[in-house]
């Protein structure tokens, strides 16, 4: 039976209300073909004319109900109960739901919305039961996306949405995409790079992975929300061109390459008004423009201060009472988590909102429910495969750390050498950040336990830091949960830890050194000591360990296994090797040790640009936005920088860094050769044109690894400014046996090499000449380009008029 079919037959199940406890038993997963097929289509419309059907049952209340989610107890951050939920099937810990309908007519149950970027959060007891419901903790976004590899985040898309089906959920409130615009930004670790490329093509591979399961992803939060400081109140000012070539590109790639059942849109103003009230955003430019074909939500009270708690009341004007209607007629079909029923009803009544209104709105959500398992009771097991997919988050966790610095070879340490390992960090490893993206999962490996199952650990230093560990930890609160944290001890006057660092350089083979940042949603970072900067203990620390050990001609390693970046220019010199591990999951532990053991050889590239100082980065000093003059209430965040974030900034401003954007290292070499253009159709087919660059990538080394090769286009600057250039696409190779070579495609469409011209509202390919350049990392200097000429000007796409601007 097709797809197609089977979801008729499950609709009219519901629709007929053929047996009320007739389950459709169908297990089969979602159509996993391309947004850009006529089967697509196809099953698309029919869902569309389904939910048409389904809503000329429903009375006016029921439609309502269905826009306005049921609400959220702010005391408990517990759901209100749904309509139509059953209470046999509720799964604790989801974050919302969507109301069912029951009538004479039809049956459709309440829907289940759970979190997120890492891995499914639900609640893991349940009371009057002993079995538990734990979810695998993915690495964080930040880790995904240095992997370079799409199939890898597949992989953990397809298996995380194994586990939201498997527990009875039907949409994971996840891909979380916006651009990592400034280091501080709290989170940052949900999010995949400063370049919307790589966070697009990312997405896009996660969605595809769960979505491949029939239940549904939600890419959040649309758009331009990248400060998390006064967060319902901070306006962010960006120019169209900005916007569109930044920071809505990525989900441009996302929704056009993976169609996501749901978008998310954002907390913050854009240009004066909040997005879920934007009907520019929502509607002309993502449904119209776009072709997105999903249900778009709010963010949890988004746009809609009088949700919200009683601190906020003070903020509350009459205007505020509207706003459930404004975001309904913007395009935001779904109030989460609710209750504004009756606001709805007020504006119905003062006919502000019209049945066209609401019925637009309905038939976005009835036509993705009907996707979902519980719309086709689904029976579910509450049995993911946990250790199968351990297996596959160590793989992830390993597939994307990033080796910044291995002097002299200084790695890998052959399994089974003595390590000294300091740090409180290595026993509170953490796995990943705090706020909605964070997991519940039953078991969590510190990298203590993983260096511990492969090298010799000193016994006396870890025993020191386990003891000061007990003795010196203490709570610190996050958004939904607290955490524990230890400031690293003092080297100075501690004569037992000096002692410790003198022994251990004598009889071990090397240190090693955990730093760890924690971090999350509600709050930025700050650039200071124990934030970005490092500590005073902990920067003795290393001056301490590294005299010692290089005194004895022996190394030491810094893991960072941190949620954003930290600085690295104070103390990068002294020490021989860095591993960025960022959060890496459950399975850090193992990932952290397996890369330092060489069991894996390192192929994760940074996603994002590490700066030599804070104070290099080119939104700095606005970061993160200044009281509106007019009202302090609000904050204000003027994008400034304009195109020129992370690389497009020092490379266009040949400002030099820490670390270039695209950079990793390896323990084999790549040589690249045979660069060409494989294919070209620009001028023969324009906006339907196409490029495609070829390169043959030889493992020159000795220990078979994979390379992450890159392509960045500087295109002519002749009527629109750019910047120096820019990443297009990229690719990653199999694991190459030593000697073995590889033939990678970087395909790039006339869409994607285009620029937004804003006085004429079209996106357009200049004509002139585009030099390419195949690469390992954003440095480029010692690359010869290629050449190719755009005999004349390709208008690729029109745009709404006028969209997107400043609202007063
Ligand atoms: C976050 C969202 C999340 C939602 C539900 C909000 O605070 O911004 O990312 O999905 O809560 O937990």
């Amino acid at each position: 039976m097709s797809q197609f079919k089977k979801s008729l037959t499950c609709a009219a199940v519901a629709l007929g209300m053929a047996s009320q406890t007739g389950f459709c038993m169908e297990t089969d997963t979602a159509p996993t073909t391309q947004p850009q097929s006529s089967q697509y289509q196809q099953t698309e419309n029919a869902y569309r004319q389904q939910a048409k059907a389904l809503l000329a049952k429903m009375s006016l209340d029921e439609k309502l109900d269905l826009l306005a989610g049921p609400g959220m107890d702010l005391t408990t951050y517990a759901g209100n109960p749904a309509k139509n939920l059953d209470p046999k099937l509720a799964v604790e810990g989801v974050a919302g739901y969507i109301n069912g309908v029951k009538n004479n007519h039809i049956d459709i149950p309440a829907i289940k919305l759970a979190d997120g970027p890492a891995g499914l959060r639900i609640k893991p007891t349940r009371d009057g039961t002993e079995q538990t419901f734990y979810a695998t903790s993915w690495p964080i976004g930040s880790l995904l996306a240095s992997s370079w590899d799409t199939d890898m985040v597949e992989a953990v898309g397809k298996a995380e949405g194994d586990e939201v089906k498997r527990y009875g959920v039907d949409f994971l409130l996840a891909p979380g995409m916006n651009i990592q615009r400034n280091p501080l930004l709290g989170r940052n670790f949900e999010y995949y790079s400063e370049d919307p490329v790589i966070a697009g093509k990312m997405a896009a591979a996660l969605v595809r992975g769960v979505q491949s399961n029939g239940v549904g992803a939600t890419i959040k939060h649309f758009a331009a929300n990248n400060a998390e400081t006064n967060r319902f109140f901070s306006d962010s000012i960006v120019e169209p061109r900005v916007l569109r070539e930044l920071y809505l590109r990525g989900f441009q790639i996302a929704v056009t390459e993976a169609q996501p059942w749901a978008v998310m849109s954002s907390y913050n103003l854009l240009n004066g008004k909040y997005t879920g009230q934007r009907k520019d955003l929502l509607t002309d430019v993502l449904r119209n423009e776009w072709g997105f074909n999903g249900l778009v939500m709010s963010d949890w009270f988004a746009s809609n201060v009088y949700g919200l708690a009683t601190d906020f009341k003070r903020y509350i004007t009459d205007a505020d009472h509207h706003s459930a209607a404004m975001q309904i007629k913007a395009g935001n079909d779904l109030i989460e988590p609710g209750g504004l029923k009756d606001d709805l009803q007020a504006s119905y009544k003062s006919g502000e909102l019209t049945d066209a209104d609401i019925d637009r709105s309905a038939l976005a959500i009835l036509t993705q429910i009907q996707k979902t398992p519980s719309f086709k009771h689904l029976p579910y097991d509450n049995n993911p495969d946990l250790d199968a997919h351990a297996k596959l988050a160590r793989q992830a966790a390993a597939d994307g750390m990033v080796l910044l610095k291995n002097a002299a070879h200084a790695l890998p340490y052959a399994a089974g050498s003595k390590l000294a390992s300091f740090g409180t960090v290595q026993i509170n490893t953490l796995k990943g950040g705090t706020g909605s993206g964070e997991v519940n999962s039953a078991q969590a490996t510190t990298i203590a336990e993983g260096l511990a199952e492969q090298f010799k650990v000193n016994p006396q230093v870890s025993a020191y830091y386990q003891s000061y560990w007990q003795q010196n930890k203490h709570d610190q609160q996050g958004l939904l949960s607290k955490f524990p944290m230890a400031e690293e001890p003092a080297v100075a006057g501690n004569s037992e830890l000096q002692q410790l660092i003198a022994n251990a350089a004598k009889t071990d083979d090397a240190a090693i050194f955990t730093i760890g940042r924690q971090a999350g949603e509600g709050e930025d970072r700050t650039n200071s000591r124990g934030d970005y900067l490092l500590s005073e203990h902990e920067l003795a620390l290393i001056d301490a360990v590294s005299k010692a050990f290089h005194a004895q001609g022996k190394t030491v390693t810094v893991v960072l296994n941190i949620n954003g970046l930290v600085d690295t220019h104070e103390w990068q010199d002294k020490v021989d090797g860095i591993l960025l591990a960022y959060m890496g999951g459950q399975q850090t532990g193992y990932a952290v040790a397996d890369l330092l053991s060489g069991k894996v050889n390192p192929s994760g590239k940074l996603a994002q640009t590490i700066p030599v100082q804070y104070q290099d980065v080119p939104s700095a000093k606005g970061f993160p936005g200044q009281p509106d003059k007019h009202n302090p209430d609000m904050n204000i965040v003027n994008y400034d920088d304009g195109l020129l974030v992370g690389y497009r900034y020092y490379s266009t401003k040949k400002q030099p860094v820490a670390y270039p954007f695209g950079f990793g290292l390896s323990y084999t070499q790549f040589s690249y050769g045979d660069i060409k253009v494989s294919h070209n159709s620009l001028n023969q087919q324009g906006a339907a044109g196409e490029l495609s660059v070829s390169a043959t990538i030889a493992n020159s080394g000795k220990v078979a690894g994979k390379e992450v090769v890159e392509l960045y286009v500087a295109a002519p600057q002749t009527k629109l400014a750019k910047p120096a250039y820019e990443l297009k696409a990229f690719s990653k190779t199999a694991l190459l046996p030593a000697g073995k070579s590889e033939t990678v495609q970087l395909k790039v469409t006339s869409q994607l090499l285009a620029s937004f011209d804003p006085s004429r509202d079209e996106w357009i390919v200049e004509a002139g000449d585009y030099q390419l350049y195949v690469a390992p990392s954003a440095d480029v200097s010692k690359v010869k380009p290629l050449t190719i000429h755009v005999d004349k000007e390709i208008v690729v796409s029109h745009t709404t008029h006028g969209a997107l601007a400043m609202v007063k």
